[in-house]
């Protein structure tokens, strides 16, 4: 007998956080270099339901960097929109939070998980793990600075040894974060490796606020596996990269073909150029290329084609050609 395909359909419904209605609980994960408006928007029409911003700088927005000041732009088309700050003062919290905000974020999250060392020095991401105290208060320094709701994204542990999860998503209720998103991980194993479902599932019966899974989905049945921890949503990061169609597939929709994918990089590196301009704009694109050639023939080629590439029209004329 044929395998039956998993069926996700009790797990999928809308997500509420805060006030704010989340169409899907299947969420865009924050990646920095990746998740930017033209990417969130081609994750918003495949299916996702929320979709979160690449950190930013508290500091730097402090300080009034207009790179930073210019990553906290929101287009209307990919809404609700979560935008991720980071920072180890509560006060520079405060501010980016609001800054973020009157951008038009309809959620501000905070990082306390990211193992960079350059984040970490700054007292940020995975450090605040460390320091339950100074975690709550960060938490608490954004949420009485805004209206929107506040959510924090941290991981089950910073070692495999001890777990930090339930004990986190607890002070961050107490704080008064929205929803937490759980990185089933330990910092020291950054992005490799299984999910700790068991860890999650104690985050989960730990708290009342939505707590929303991370890690290692990247079909029915990975995303099946999170989804029966209990968790009130999921949130997906590599595996929606060259492939913003994965939350509707999940849905029961139907995947992207190859020709898709000619067509959403296709809009994709052209948005880039709209948005940054040629140079910068390419090379957005370049990066993430070994995500979208995948699956094709000759990809090698293909992939060193687009990498050569130096211009729109360059690109554009290699993706012409391609043979779906
Ligand atoms: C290139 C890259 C950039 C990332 N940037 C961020 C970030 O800015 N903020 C954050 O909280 N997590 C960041 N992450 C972690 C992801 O949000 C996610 O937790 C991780 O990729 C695990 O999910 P996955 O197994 O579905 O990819 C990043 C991951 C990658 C691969």
């Amino acid at each position: 007998m044929e395998d039956q395909p998993i069926n996700l359909h009790n797990f999928i419904r809308p997500l509420k956080i805060g006030a704010i209605e989340c169409p899907s609980n299947l969420a865009l994960a924050p990646m920095a270099g990746i998740t930017d408006a033209p990417f969130r928007i081609l994750c918003r029409e495949g299916g996702a339901g929320l979709v979160c911003a690449e950190m930013v700088s508290a500091n730097a927005l402090k300080f009034e960097s207009q790179k930073s000041l210019k990553m906290l732009r929101v287009n209307a088309a990919e809404r609700p929109l979560s935008m991720q700050i980071f920072g180890g003062d509560a006060q520079a919290i405060a501010l980016a939070a609001k800054l973020a905000q009157q951008s038009g974020a309809d959620i501000i999250d905070i990082n306390a998980g990211c193992p960079v060392k350059k984040v970490n020095k700054a007292g940020a991401g995975c450090v605040l793990m460390k320091e339950p105290a100074k975690f709550g208060q960060i938490i608490a320094a954004a949420v009485k600075s805004v209206s929107v709701p506040v959510t924090v994204k941290t991981r089950i542990s910073l070692t495999r040894g001890e777990i930090l999860g339930p004990l986190l998503c607890r002070i961050a209720q107490d704080s008064g974060a929205a929803a937490v998103t759980i990185h089933a991980r330990a910092a020291v194993d950054v992005h490799s490796g299984p999910p700790n479902l068991k860890a999650l599932e104690d985050c989960c019966k730990a708290v009342r606020i939505p707590i929303i899974g991370n890690g290692g989905i990247v079909d029915a049945q990975s995303a099946r596996a999170m989804l029966e921890t209990g968790c009130a949503g999921i949130m997906i990061g590599r595996a929606a990269v060259g492939n913003p169609f994965i939350f509707r597939q999940l849905a029961g929709g139907a995947p992207a073909n190859l020709q898709d994918k000619i067509n959403l990089f296709r809009r994709l590196t052209e948005e880039n150029v709209k948005l940054y301009g040629q140079c910068t704009g390419i090379s957005r694109s370049k990066k993430t290329v070994g995500y979208w050639v995948r699956g094709f023939e000759n990809a090698a080629a293909l992939r060193e084609a687009l990498v050569r590439a130096r211009s729109l029209e360059e690109v554009l004329a290699i993706l012409s050609e391609v043979k779906v």
